[in-house]
């Protein structure tokens, strides 16, 4: 690809990444107040920026099927298939990242699965193999395989389909399988962490929203319920950031390494968690979240 990726597609010549706001109702770009409404006015404005940008200049929509390290944003049921159909009308490929959502993360071998949405290309790696040996990989669709039938793909890189990390993944989805690690990550979602997540967020007044499934959940922390203004200013820094650092350690003491951006707290760990070690983890949030409210209005 020639030129930089950053500017806009729109500049005549020049192939770019155009961003859209996707559907992310307790922060609404489109002043939604129901999932219903945030699905429809975003797949509004998606529809919109194709319209603007110019469908024939459209390769493809990327999106991650749950977004993750940006906020666990579940999407509403109807907005991939929504975007399913955006593509469809005028010929533009739908790519699925499921680096972090897929291989059980959110309780389905691959997140779309939930939705019942088939996308042209699957992007994967992470949850692949656990990470035992580097590798990451494309599910390609019939009709786009079709398409290197009779020209070579013109891509690679020195350890292409390398067999040893193959066979990790083979080895890892067998066991995945046998040890029902899927049906786990679901379990867990509906049994542990949605219950138990939720609890916090009644007792705790820094929690403003959590949200999640499976084995994937982040907790956005508030100053403030009613106004939503968030524990600390977006991309803080130094004393800014103060409350979530203080949020941070006081996990830390408990004995749990925590995931945090900006005002959030992710709760992302292994599919194959025991229930007792999960609610371990979750007590020491719940003393954490303690100091977090101290930070509240
Ligand atoms: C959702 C998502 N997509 C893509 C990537 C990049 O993956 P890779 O390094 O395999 O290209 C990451 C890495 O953290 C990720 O989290």
């Amino acid at each position: 690809m020639t030129g930089d990726p950053r500017r806009w597609a729109s500049e005549p010549g020049v192939p770019g990444v155009v961003r859209y706001w996707g559907p992310y109702l307790y922060r609404s770009a489109f002043h939604a107040t129901t999932e219903a409404e945030e699905c429809e006015r975003a797949l509004a404005h998606l529809r919109d920026l194709v319209m603007v940008e110019g469908a024939a200049t459209i390769a493809a929509i990327v999106l991650e099927t749950v977004v993750g390290t940006n906020g666990i944003l579940v999407p509403p049921d109807g907005y991939l298939a929504g975007v399913r159909e955006i593509c469809d009308q005028f010929g533009i490929v739908l790519i699925a990242d499921e680096v972090m959502a897929g291989f059980a993360r959110c309780g389905e071998w691959f997140a779309v699965d939930r939705w019942g949405v088939v996308p042209d290309l699957i992007t994967f790696a992470k949850g692949v193999n656990s990470g035992y040996v580097p590798l990451g990989g494309v599910v390609i669709s019939d009709a786009i395989a079709a398409t290197f039938a009779d020209r070579p793909f013109p891509g690679g890189l020195t350890y292409s389909g390398h067999p040893l990390a193959c066979a990790s993944a083979v080895g890892a989805i067998n066991a995945m399988r046998e040890e029902k690690v899927v049906e786990n990550a679901r379990r867990l979602g509906e049994e542990v962490f949605g219950p138990a997540l939720r609890a916090l967020a009644e007792k705790h007044p820094s929690v403003g929203e959590v949200r999640g499934l499976g084995a994937f959940w982040a907790l956005e922390l508030v100053k403030d319920r009613a106004t939503r203004e968030p524990l600390v200013p977006y991309n803080a820094s130094g004393a800014d950031a103060a409350p979530m650092a203080a949020f941070a350690a006081a996990c830390k003491e408990g004995g749990v390494w925590p995931f945090t951006h900006f005002n959030r707290t992710h709760v992302v760990p292994p599919c194959t968690i025991s229930d007792e070690d999960a609610l371990a983890g979750i007590a020491v949030l719940d003393a954490a979240l303690d100091v977090a409210d101290g930070y509240c209005a």
